[in-house]
């Protein structure tokens, strides 16, 4: 590694750039581990130091090809060689259009057929709100509690998975009203209530905030993520998909679906919003979308889009040509490597792993829940204090305290990068989609060790 100076401090080895990194990165970025990570191949990623970890969080669900798939990183790379910045309101440039061809037959409804692409998952969040507003000529936008959409404005204004999002940074983007999303948590039910209890609830909610709180004359949207991420993996029940579709039918309400997390066949489908059937409006994308290029897209219907000023909509690196070709070798690649196959074995996989923990004696009454699709899953441990300890006091009361965080810094003694999620004790496995059978073994046995050891420490 060549010499660097920071003001007179040389940090000629890894060791001094970690300083470095520390005293000079914002305090404002949390991390989960020490030490610098220097490469990624496949389901692995290697830090300074040498040590090599099974990545269980394809870096917040982006990396679902695995770490530099040799495909996406040849195209980007040939790319590179060719025109890196073909500004997109200045011309086409051809992975944009190729891009559109690859991702029109994957679209969950054939009307959706009129793309922009932008860099992040926050800002495709932020040009739905816009057209929505803009085509409906209402402001009000309905979203879900326990819903993450991103940290600009409009997007923050549309969370309601973690205060740590928004506090301090008020006021964030008016005109938002929340209803309960269909979880035993946001009714302070136990997670055996039945599916068709929690969704009337919420449709019903539903029907009380347009006849209380915002008229459906002043709602341009409703804006759900079809798989909560942030808010605990929560995977919303078809029948609830179908009644919000029913309820923005009614009123001319737009639906928005956020699918930057679920979607790219990280729940077994190219979308997870396609178990309902249910057709967006307004369909958003990122993350798998170029495996780790900074790409987001936003779908909707021509008719929809064609009452778009020109320049209102655009970005100085929106679509990028690099992350496009990318975004296009990740198409081929998923249709060629068979990846839907894979995640739905895999994911048999996995959950009879976690089924086996949870029903282990010396374990079950510290598992409150093990749920998501495909590959977006979780495991929630009881709780004896916050939000999760209501539902079953008695078990809580016996459980050690912040089990998911616990666990998840031991996967990483271990060797397992893994994250948590919510505002719960949820730990939640989001591996690369062509894991393989015996990877995802080491994983799912780095995981039921930390639970064990940490349980047992109490
Ligand atoms: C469902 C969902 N929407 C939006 C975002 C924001 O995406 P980004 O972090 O790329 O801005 C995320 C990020 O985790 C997400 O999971």
């Amino acid at each position: 590694m060549s010499n660097r100076v920071d003001r007179g401090v040389s940090t000629s080895s890894t060791e001094g750039l970690q300083a470095f990194g520390e005293k000079h990165v914002t305090k404002g970025l949390g991390r989960i581990t020490e030490g610098i990570m220097m490469r990624g191949k496949g389901s692995y990623v290697e830090y300074d130091n040498g040590r090599r970890m099974l990545d269980f969080t394809c870096g917040i669900g982006v990396t679902n090809l695995g770490h530099c798939h040799p495909k996406v990183s040849q195209a980007a790379a040939d790319q590179c060689m060719n025109i890196v910045h073909a500004q997109c309101s200045i011309a086409f440039h051809e992975p944009y259009l190729r891009l559109i061809e690859k991702l029109l037959p994957m679209m969950p409804h054939p009307s959706l057929d009129s793309f922009f692409f932008w860099n992040s998952g926050t800002e495709v969040v932020e040009a739905a709100i816009k057209m929505a507003r803009t085509v409906t000529g209402r402001q009000n936008v309905i979203c879900m509690q326990g819903g993450y959409h991103g940290r600009t404005y409009g997007a923050m204004g549309v969370t309601r998975s973690k205060t740590v999002y928004s506090e301090g940074f008020f006021p964030v983007m008016g005109g938002v009203f929340v209803i309960p999303f269909p979880f035993w948590h946001q009714f302070g039910l136990p997670p055996s209530t039945p599916t068709s209890t929690l969704v009337t609830q919420s449709l019903y909610q539903l029907e009380l905030l347009l006849a209380q709180q915002t008229s459906p004359r002043d709602t341009a949207a409703i804006i759900i993520e079809p798989v909560l991420g942030e808010g605990g993996y929560v995977p919303a029940p078809p029948e609830f998909l179908r009644g919000l579709r029913e309820v923005c039918d009614k009123h001319g309400i737009m639906l928005i679906v956020d699918e930057v997390q679920s979607g790219f066949a990280r729940t077994g489908k190219n979308f997870f919003i396609e178990y309902s059937g249910v057709k967006p409006d307004i369909l958003l994308m990122a993350k798998g979308l170029a495996n780790g290029f900074p790409l987001s897209g936003v779908v909707s219907r021509k008719e929809i889009t064609d009452k778009l000023a020109p320049g209102s909509m655009g970005g100085t690196y929106a679509g990028n040509a690099v992350a496009c070709a990318a975004a296009v070798a990740v198409a081929d690649a998923m249709k060629e490597e068979n990846i839907l196959a894979n995640v739905n074995t895999r994911s048999t996989e996995l959950f009879d792993a976690l089924h086996a923990l949870q029903k282990d004696p010396a374990l079950a009454q510290h598992i409150l829940d093990v749920r998501g699709q495909g590959l977006m899953v979780c495991v929630e441990f009881a709780s004896p204090a916050g939000p999760g300890a209501q539902h079953d006091p008695a078990r809580g009361l016996q459980t050690p305290k912040g089990l998911a965080s616990r666990v998840a810094k031991r996967c990483i003694e271990k060797g397992m990068l893994i994250l948590t999620t919510s505002a719960y004790e949820v730990v939640r496995f989001i591996p690369p989609l062509n894991i393989s059978a015996e990877d995802m073994r080491k994983g799912t046995e780095i995981f039921a060790m930390a639970v064990i050891e940490v349980v047992n420490e109490g």
